[in-house]
Order: structure tokens, then C-alpha cells, then sequence
């Protein structure tokens, strides 16, 4: 049982150009995502979610000015960002990088080293990627391919998901993963979700704007973004709530 749990988090980002003063991005976010549970966070462009999403995964850009991230009570933020990853943290970034050189096959190879501490062994490894791969119906010769190089939208989702089948993370963080998915890969993508919730009683936190993946992938609560924080929580019933009216309501509650 693991209970990744965050509390008051504010979250600084800073811009580009370095003489500028940083962003403040997230302003005091409470959350708790445990084994087994699916979040849904659902929120207007530019409220923070994937700022969230990257603070918890450790990216430099985002500072963490105040609150803690922890998981089963260690401190994530005193955590590298390997260390993250070996303690159980996954995220599937909404915008997939590409790493020209390098073949999906070496670089899920030298991540499952890094998690797991120790290289998989060949034989076992070949085997467990050509069924993971058949599971989201990824073409073998992606293998050979530079990690996400000319992949399309939806293919680097499903890559996305690749890793998180063989990744085995304790809690996987899903950044708008159903985004420029067919309905198709939509479903596939949703199933290979799903297992690992099953296989792993992993605990999920999806960020989406749409409700339609939420037919496939059950959420157990979800939560209203805006603005850097979550100004709402509740059942499945809260997505089709937003899916209806919009922010609206939490966008007035908020301005007045
Ligand atoms: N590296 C950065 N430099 C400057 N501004 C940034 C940076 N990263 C995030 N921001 C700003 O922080 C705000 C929140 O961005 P974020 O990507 O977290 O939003 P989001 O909720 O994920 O939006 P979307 O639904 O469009 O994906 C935005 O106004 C964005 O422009
Ligand atoms: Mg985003």
C-alpha cells in the first residue's frame, strides 16, 4: 500500500529568460492518491496541472517554494529525479520528448535498469517488451526507432503507456495521456491502463479534459484545478457535472 500525499504545494516556474522574476504557478494544492485509487483532475489551459505533474516528477524548472510531496511519509522533494523514478514515481508527460539516437529498445532497457536496480535479463526482457508491445498493439519495428522521433501524437501516447507497463511504478502520473488519441488507441491506451492497475494496485492520477476516457478508465474521485489549486473534489459524477456546464461555476466562485 503506498499513499503519495501532497500538501499546500506552491510551485514557482522560472521563465526563460533568467533576469525575469519566476511565476508563481501553483498556489497551496492538497491531494492524496493511494494504491489502487484513479484520480481524474480536470481543469481550464494554464491552471497548473502539468506544472503539478512535473513538480512530483522533479523537473528543475519547477520550485517548489513551499508545502511537501511525500510518499508513504519520505520526502520526494529531497529525492533526485531517478530517485523519484526507483521510489515508484511515474509521469507520462503531455508532451512526450524526443531523443534522436537513442532506440526505444535501449532506452526501455537502461529505464527498467534504473528502476528495478539491476539490468533484465536478456531473454526475459525480449520476451516482456514483444508482450507488452503486442498488448497496446505497437508495431515491432518501433523498436529500433529513436525514442519518440517522428513518432504521431498518438503513437507516443502508446509509448507512454509502454513504459508504464514495464515500469511498474507505484504511482503513475498521466498527463492528458488520451489526448490526439483514435478511438481505437483510446482504447487501447484505456485497457493498458487498466492493467496496470490491476497487476500493479497502482494508484493513478490522470490529467484529461475530456470525460471520454473516463468511460474506460473508471476515476474514484475527481478534482476541480483552477487557478493552482483544487477548488473542488468529488465522484465520477463531478466529471459529467464539468463536461456540462464548464469551469464557469468555479471561475466566478473563484473572481468573486
Ligand atoms: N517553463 C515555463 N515558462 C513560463 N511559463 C510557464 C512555464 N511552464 C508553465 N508556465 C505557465 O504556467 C501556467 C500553467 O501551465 P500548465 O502547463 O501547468 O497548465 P495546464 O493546466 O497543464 O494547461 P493545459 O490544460 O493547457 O495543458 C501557464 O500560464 C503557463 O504559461
Ligand atoms: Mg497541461
Amino acid at each position: 500500500m503506498t499513499t503519495l500525499e501532497i500538501r499546500d504545494l506552491h510551485v514557482d516556474v522560472a521563465q526563460t529568460d533568467s533576469d525575469a522574476e519566476p511565476i508563481h504557478i501553483l498556489k497551496g494544492v492538497n491531494l492524496t492518491v493511494k494504491s489502487g485509487e484513479t484520480h481524474a483532475i480536470m481543469g481550464p489551459n494554464g491552471s497548473g496541472k502539468s506544472t503539478l505533474s512535473y513538480a512530483i516528477a522533479g523537473h528543475p524548472k519547477y520550485q517548489v517554494t513551499s508545502g511537501s510531496i511525500t510518499l508513504d511519509g519520505e520526502d520526494v522533494l529531497e529525492m533526485s529525479v531517478d530517485e523519484r523514478a526507483r521510489a515508484g514515481l511515474f509521469l507520462a508527460m503531455q508532451y512526450p520528448v524526443e531523443v534522436p539516437g537513442v532506440s526505444m529498445s535501449n532506452f526501455l532497457r537502461s529505464a527498467a535498469t534504473a528502476v528495478r536496480g539491476e539490468a533484465p535479463k536478456l531473454r526475459h526482457w525480449v520476451k516482456e517488451v514483444k508482450e507488452a508491445m503486442t498488448e497496446l498493439e505497437i508495431d515491432p519495428s518501433f523498436s529500433e526507432r529513436s525514442v519518440n522521433e517522428g513518432f504521431s501524437g498518438g503513437e507516443k501516447k502508446r509509448h507512454e503507456i509502454l513504459q508504464l507497463d514495464l515500469l511498474k511504478p507505484k504511482i503513475a502520473i498521466l498527463d492528458e495521456t488520451d489526448s490526439g488519441l483514435d478511438v481505437d488507441a483510446l482504447r487501447v491506451v484505456s485497457e493498458g491502463v487498466n492493467r496496470y492497475k490491476e497487476r500493479e494496485n497502482g494508484g493513478i492520477l490522470l490529467i484529461t479534459h475530456y470525460t471520454r476516457i473516463l468511460r474506460y478508465i473508471k476515476p474514484d474521485h475527481v478534482h476541480v484545478f483552477v487557478n493552482g489549486q483544487v477548488v473542488q473534489s468529488g465522484g465520477p459524477e463531478l466529471a459529467d457535472e464539468l463536461e456540462e456546464n464548464g469551469y464557469e461555476r468555479f471561475l466566478t466562485a473563484k473572481a468573486g
